[in-house]
């Protein structure tokens, strides 16, 4: 709950303190002192409550889940050795939809239940991974393509759809995705590229943010960019950008700014990485709201990301999410704003990702360019 409420109004990064300060916010005590006491006996329940899940979880996994995360075996196409073609190189950044929440275990029963997706797994329902596909994790791990890659072991991102789709159209080239993407993280204030200057922002406590603050997520992520480069034996050619975010910057003052913020993005990037024409992806952002007035507010981000697209026809492509969403299932395995963590939602984004990203490259044919 409070993680939505806190994205709601938009203006806070810091996630922690809205937790330390709860108690004081929901009334439960009225002094700093009982609020640090009551803060400490709830971290302190729970730990131990922690503790004690983690323990019977160890051995209590049923077979099903088992089968869910655990079994991975390599698809038949592992990293080319012997090949004159640069690795592809493909960019993915966002906020926590990039980072990824579709239920690994939802993936697994519309495998076995529905008959679809079946060939994310080998002929005895263990998990393929493709070898051919690396992904480098916010962390810098780096892991190749499989279940798995999102938020933990228990969650896929748009990676895996979009890994998968990209190499089944270059069989003969080997592709690195780079993913730099982070919870609760807004264009205005940690992705703000330099060319938007700082910002006027404030945090939780209505202190303004450090000048340091201001685009700390764009250059970490050049910096994984940068790393993940050196680490690359084999020459490259970095193809595409692939940008899904858009739910921490909807407060009014950060969605009147948004399409500015994203075309500076696009272009800094371009010029960081020496890719003029650089193919992006914008994925349109898709969830659905309660409330009009926070529809509103979503729909002034999902405004600014299609005219954005328009102002790069020949190099962008946009890909609304909302194509994909399945709104009217019961079954949930995370929240709204994450597309319920439903797996086939992930999935079709990245694979639309992908096909779009194929179609800025020339691969696939384009009846409407823009
Ligand atoms: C897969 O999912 C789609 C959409 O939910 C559905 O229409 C289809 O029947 C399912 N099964 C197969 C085998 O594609
Ligand atoms: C992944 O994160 C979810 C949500 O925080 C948690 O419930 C689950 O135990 C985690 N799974 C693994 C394998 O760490
Ligand atoms: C920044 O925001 C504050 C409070 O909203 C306002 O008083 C101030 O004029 C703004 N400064 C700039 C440079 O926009
Ligand atoms: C990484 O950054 C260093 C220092 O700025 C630079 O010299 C190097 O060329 C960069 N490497 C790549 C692959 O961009
Ligand atoms: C886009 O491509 C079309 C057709 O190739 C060309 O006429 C147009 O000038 C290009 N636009 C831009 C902005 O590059
Ligand atoms: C979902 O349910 C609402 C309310 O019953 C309905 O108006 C809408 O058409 C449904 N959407 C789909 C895709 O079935």
């Amino acid at each position: 709950m409070h993680l939505e409420m806190e994205q709601q109004e938009g203006e806070e990064d810091e996630y922690d303190g809205l937790l330390l300060l709860l108690p004081q916010m929901t009334g439960w005590v009225s002094s700093p002192q009982q609020n640090r006491r009551v803060y400490y006996t709830v971290l302190v329940i729970l730990l131990l409550s922690l503790s004690v899940l983690f323990g019977m979880t160890k051995h209590t996994n049923t077979v099903d889940n088992e089968r869910a995360v655990m079994w991975k075996v390599a698809a038949d196409d592992d990293w080319l050795l012997e090949t004159s073609q640069p690795v592809q190189v493909f960019l993915l950044a966002g906020q926590s939809n990039m980072v990824g929440f579709g239920s690994v275990q939802h993936l697994h029963s519309l495998i076995i239940e529905m008959g679809n997706y079946t060939h994310l797994v080998d002929q005895n329902d263990q998990w393929r991974v493709r070898s051919r596909v690396r992904v480098v994790l916010p962390s810098l791990k780096e892991e190749s393509l499989t279940v798995g890659l999102g938020f933990n072991e228990s969650f896929i991102g748009p990676e895996l759809g979009f890994g998968w789709t990209i190499s089944e159209s270059l069989p003969n080239q080997n592709i690195l995705i780079i993913k730099a993407a982070w919870d609760g993280y807004s264009l205005a204030v940690n992705f703000r590229p330099p060319s938007a200057g700082l910002g006027n922002y404030t945090n939780f406590r209505h202190k303004p943010f450090d000048d340091e603050k201001y685009g700390a997520a764009y250059r970490e992520m050049l910096s994984i960019v940068n790393q993940s480069l050196e680490a690359l034996a084999e020459p490259y050619e970095i193809k595409g950008f692939v940008w899904f975010q858009g739910w921490a910057d909807q407060s009014p003052q950060k969605n009147s700014e948004y399409k500015t913020n994203l075309v500076y993005l696009i272009q800094d990037i371009r010029r960081a990485l020496h890719s003029p024409d650089l193919c992006v992806v914008i994925g349109e952002c898709g969830q659905y709201r309660g409330k009009p007035k926070d529809q509103e507010n979503l729909q002034r981000v999902r405004d600014a990301q299609k005219a954005v697209t328009e102002l790069f026809p020949n190099t962008s492509q946009l890909v609304d999410a909302r194509a994909f969403t399945h709104e009217n299932r019961t079954e949930h395995y995370n929240s709204g704003f994450h597309y319920h963590g439903h797996a086939d939602t992930y999935y079709d984004i990245g694979a639309a990702f992908g096909e779009a990203m194929l179609k800025l490259m020339g691969v696939r044919e384009d009846n409407h360019s823009g």
